[in-house]
């Protein structure tokens, strides 16, 4: 069965395009076929990421009847995309609710499906957690963020039932950021990895290449090929470089005099999410 994955968070700007991108072109290296799917209406940012520019047609199309889905689908590098249009009058008489038909008519010809979506619980966001089969939550290590899971989770109890996991993004090992087992215990859910905070992602950008082609060896390229192979179920051996970038920037920011200090006990924590709500 194709295994249908929403990219989704609570808060806008937490990596969830970079996520999408940079994984579907690790499972890909993973000798998977993927299918890339811009689920951003409003504010879609896949083309950009991926220096996409000739495609055939875009998801507005196809949830307007304009196109159908197949013939939608534009090649690149080895995944098959499809984008969303930029153009703001394009959003008119687009029809959500049909997406999940669309999707199924992919179904036999594609090993994974990604689906970037929206950031928040609109409706934009709501369709793409009601079409995947797994949700991946992308989030930064800090307390309002994972609150923000919580709610999420509470959201998908109204369709059926999801593999969820979290990818912890942006992560500098720093004393201020809550540690990837308090996260598992506040949200009951498994944290399938880290992805450091890397200065090549923003640059990969600006280049308008995506990171795992830019720069393959970087620490975050190394990390999103670690979470393809987990999702996969693929032998992959990470390299010293990343273990070790970890233990040195844990131990420089612990001996650190001036960090702020975040209480890691899940306990403490939870008093703070509560304070919020
Ligand atoms: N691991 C990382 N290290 C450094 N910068 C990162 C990392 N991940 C993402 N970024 C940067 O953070 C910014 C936001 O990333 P991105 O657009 O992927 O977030 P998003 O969740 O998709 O945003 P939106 O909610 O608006 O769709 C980008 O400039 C990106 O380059
Ligand atoms: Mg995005």
């Amino acid at each position: 069965m194709t295994r249908i994955i929403g990219i989704v968070s609570g808060k806008g700007g937490v990596g969830k395009s970079t996520v999408a991108v940079n994984l579907a072109l690790a499972l890909k290296k993973f000798k998977k076929s993927v299918t890339l799917v811009d689920c951003n209406l409003s504010t879609p940012h896949l083309s950009y990421y991926l220096g996409a520019t000739d495609y055939i047609g875009t998801i507005n199309d196809v949830l307007k009847d304009k196109l159908d889905i197949q013939s939608a689908l534009y090649n690149y590098n080895g995944i098959r995309y499809l984008p969303a249009s930029v153009k703001f009058e394009d959003l008119i008489g687009v029809e959500l609710t049909k997406f999940k038909k669309h999707l199924s008519k992919l179904e036999k010809s594609t090993d994974f499906i990604i689906l970037d979506a929206s950031p928040g619980l609109g409706k934009e966001a709501l369709f793409v957690m009601d079409a995947s089969r797994e949700i991946l939550f992308v989030t930064t290590p800090f307390v309002p963020m994972i609150g923000d899971v919580i709610r999420c989770k509470e959201v998908l109890k109204q369709f059926d039932e999801k593999k969820m996991s979290i990818l912890l993004n942006m992560v500098t090992y720093g004393t201020h950021e809550l540690k990837k087992e308090v996260v598992e215990e506040l949200t009951g859910l498994p944290v399938l990895g880290e992805i450091p905070h890397d200065n090549n992602v923003m640059q990969s950008l600006v280049m308008r290449y995506p990171l795992l082609e830019y720069k393959p060896n970087s620490l975050a390229s190394i990390s999103f090929m670690r979470v393809a192979s987990l999702l996969t179920e693929k032998d992959y051996e990470i390299p010293m470089k990343v273990k070790w970038h970890k233990w040195f920037t844990t131990i420089k920011n612990i001996l650190l005099p001036n960090e702020i200090r975040m209480s890691n006990k899940a306990e403490d924590v939870k008093r703070e999410l509560l304070s919020n709500f």
